[in-house]
């Protein structure tokens, strides 16, 4: 493969060699002598400036439209305009060569250069990569995926893959979508009788997984230190800009867990959120996705990545307490009492106002929680932590697991048993713990696109899927 446009920049050749790059055209302005136009490959933010000196065969240049795809062929110069360091000069009466593949109609093609809308890019979504705002939010995804990989290497932790199909709503929360045959090869639709059942996998109801961890549990019971990073479905019906039908989620899970309880799990995803992004932050991609965020959001976030500022904790209870001290104040939807869910107005109030940055709440009263997180010595809580972030609100998920069987037995009562989860304790059960986290609204939070269906290249939600 000949360099991207990303590598020979890194690498410029000498500017007597001659140099081809090839991708699309973002822009162009023709000049009665020469023709300015910006070629774009995806690979880096900068597209490359070409400089097309007029030639033989100026009939082809009428082709150089925006969206068209070329090869072109020029010596690569240090550039004297601003902006950027090197342009491709090209000179198709000596070495320069404009070849176009494939033309684009300049009045029909939807990518134009004005502002284009997010709901209009929204039905485009086939052709929206090539705006400068979602490729940057998909080259931020590929570094944030990378740098999570080594960080988890560096910690002795295996990249595994669970599941996607399950026989349980692993949360038993009833948002799972199940698996139906396509109705012409149901048994049912040839033998005529109706109704067709339902769903089925091999005649047993399946599901697409709402999230990997119970598998990643059996994993961590043999491999100690495992985590995945993996699509979860979700059938809920919300419109919001925080949840998707399919969205990835990173979950990691690990067995014998420093003494520290949910403290322990805090101090990893603290650490895992501050290394893997201190490089990300000055890229060009996230400066200038920023441009538009606005300056005070993103001080709240930069400091956020201070190294040297711990996050804050909070319990639940405390939490509660300061929701109902500013109630009074500030008029929540929702009164704040202890043993209710926070609801996304609480969240963002803790984390926007009350701390101004990331917090873990800890320890929710046991009834909100999953059936899986370990009960604390109060008999009323578990020992979990939610970490909300401003703009986003819940980022994280995370808890010490319940391995002593006879309570966990209990507490799975009336849930359909898993025998194979109760075996992970009857046999060698092992202290751990882990936690989720939504891969696109940490991609929304480090680059503030506000909202997390800009966050994946083809969002699915509610009632909307169009490729
Ligand atoms: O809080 P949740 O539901 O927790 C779990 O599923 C645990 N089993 C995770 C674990 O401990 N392994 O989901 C975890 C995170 C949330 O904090 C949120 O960031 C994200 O997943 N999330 C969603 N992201 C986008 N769209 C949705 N519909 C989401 N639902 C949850
Ligand atoms: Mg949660």
């Amino acid at each position: 493969l000949s360099p991207t446009i990303r590598q020979l920049l890194a690498h410029p050749p000498q500017p007597e060699q001659t140099t081809t790059v090839s991708g699309w055209i973002k822009s162009i302005r023709k000049q009665k002598n020469v023709t300015f136009a910006v070629i774009t490959d995806g690979s880096s933010f900068q597209g490359l400036q070409v400089v097309l000196v007029k030639g033989k065969d100026d009939n082809l240049l009428r082709k150089v439209t925006n969206g068209a795809s070329v090869r072109i062929t020029g010596h690569l110069v240090s550039s004297p305009g601003s902006g950027q360091s090197h342009e491709l000069l090209v000179d198709q009466s000596a070495t320069g060569e404009v070849v176009v593949l494939g033309e684009c109609h300049p009045e029909t093609y939807p990518i134009q250069k004005q502002e284009l809308t997010t709901e209009y890019l929204r039905d485009n979504v086939h052709l929206r990569a090539r705006t400068s705002h979602i490729a940057a939010t998909l080259r931020l995804r590929d570094v944030l995926q990378r740098n999570i990989n080594s960080w988890f290497e560096t910690q002795g932790f295996y990249y595994t893959n669970t599941p996607i199909i399950t026989g349980n709503d692993a949360e038993g929360a009833g948002e799972a979508f199940r698996l139906a045959l396509v109705e012409s090869q149901h048994p049912a639709a040839t033998a005529q009788t109706t109704p067709i059942p339902p769903a089925e996998f091999f005649s047993r109801p399946a599901f697409l997984t709402v999230s990997h961890q119970l598998h990643l549990e059996a994993l961590a019971t043999a491999l100690s230190r495992v985590y995945t990073l993996s699509p979860c479905f979700r059938a809920e019906k919300s419109m919001t800009g925080r949840h998707l039908a399919e969205f990835w989620m990173l979950e990691a899970e690990w067995a014998f867990p420093s003494g520290n309880g949910v403290h322990g799990i805090s101090d990893l995803t603290e650490a895992l959120l501050k290394e893997t992004t201190q490089t990300v932050l000055d890229s060009e991609d996230v400066a200038f996705l920023w441009k538009d965020g606005g300056p005070q959001k993103r001080k709240v976030l930069f400091d956020a990545f201070n190294k040297q500022k711990p996050w804050a904790r909070m319990s639940y209870t405390e939490a509660i307490l300061e929701l109902a001290k500013i109630h009074p104040l500030v008029n929540f939807v929702h009164t704040p009492l202890w043993g209710q869910p926070l609801q996304s107005e609480h969240e963002r109030w803790l984390a926007e106002t009350l701390v101004g940055g990331p917090v873990f709440v800890t320890d929710y009263p046991a009834p909100l929680k999953p059936f899986y997180m370990r009960v604390n010595p109060d008999e009323k809580t578990v020992a979990c932590f939610d970490l909300l972030v401003p703009h986003v609100g819940e980022l994280i998920g995370g808890s010490v697991r319940e391995e002593r069987v006879e309570v966990l037995t209990k507490k799975m009562e009336g849930i359909p048993r898993s025998e194979w989860y109760l075996d992970l304790r009857k046999y060698g059960g092992a202290p751990h713990a882990g936690f989720g986290m939504g891969f696109e609204r940490f991609v929304s939070w480090i680059s503030g696109v506000d909202n997390i269906r800009e966050c994946i290249p083809m969002p699915r939600w509610t009632g909307r899927m169009l490729l």
